[in-house]
C-alpha cells in the first residue's frame, strides 16, 4: 500500500478479532511512532505498549465510553514529557504527529486502529496513570486501540471545498 492510498482508506476500527497483533508488526508501529515529526525534532513522548488484555480490559471498564478496548489486543498509550521539550509548548502537537503515524502505519500492515482521546480528560488519563504507573510528570496523551480488524469501513471523499481558501481567505 502506498502513503496515498494509506491515508486515503484508513478509517477508525473499533471492533477487532481475538488474533494478537505479531511482535514484529508492533515494533513497525513503534518505528512509525518515532520517526514523526516535532517542533525541533525534540521527540516528547514515551510510550507504553499494552498487550495483556487483562490490562486493556480494565481500561476499559475504568474509562467511559471505551468499549472498543474490550476487544482491542494492543493498546498504544502515546505520553508527552515536557521535561524533553527543546522548546515548550509543543509537545500536543508532537503527540499527535505520533499518533497519526501509528495509525497510519497500522492500516498499511492490514491492522485496525483507533485514536481513543486520552489528554486532557481527567475521566480518562487518571485511570491510565493508576492502572499503567505512569509516572507524576508524564502526561498520557493518546491510546490507540488496535488489531485485526473485525469490521470494514470504506475511505470517505470529505474534500469541502468551501474550506478552501485559496491565496486569499
Ligand atoms: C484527537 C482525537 C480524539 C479522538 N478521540 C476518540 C475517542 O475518544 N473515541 C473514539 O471512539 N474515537 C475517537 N477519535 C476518532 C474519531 O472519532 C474519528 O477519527 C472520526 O470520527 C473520523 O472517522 P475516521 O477516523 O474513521 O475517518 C478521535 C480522533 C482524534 C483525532
Amino acid at each position: 500500500m502506498d502513503a496515498l492510498q494509506a491515508i486515503f482508506s484508513r478509517r477508525s476500527i473499533r471492533k477487532f478479532t481475538r488474533q494478537p497483533v505479531a511482535g514484529d508488526q508492533i515494533e513497525i508501529l513503534m518505528k512509525a511512532a518515532s520517526v514523526a515529526p516535532s517542533a525541533g525534532d525534540q521527540r516528547p513522548w514515551h510510550f507504553v505498549v499494552i498487550t495483556d488484555t487483562a490490562v486493556l480490559r480494565k481500561l476499559s471498564a475504568a474509562m467511559p465510553k471505551c468499549e472498543m478496548l474490550d476487544t482491542a489486543t494492543l493498546g498504544i498509550l502515546v505520553c508527552g514529557d515536557e521535561a524533553l521539550e527543546k522548546i515548550p509548548g509543543y509537545w500536543v502537537q508532537d503527540c499527535s504527529a505520533c499518533a497519526e503515524n501509528i495509525l497510519l502505519a497500522a492500516h498499511a500492515l492490514g491492522l485496525g486502529a483507533v485514536w481513543i482521546a486520552i489528554h486532557p480528560i481527567p475521566d480518562r488519563f487518571n485511570p491510565c496513570r493508576e492502572i499503567l504507573n505512569v509516572p507524576e510528570n508524564i502526561f498520557p496523551f493518546a491510546l490507540i486501540a488496535a488489531g485485526h480488524p473485525n469490521e470494514n469501513l470504506q475511505g470517505e471523499d470529505r474534500l469541502d471545498p468551501s474550506r478552501i481558501h485559496n491565496n486569499l481567505w
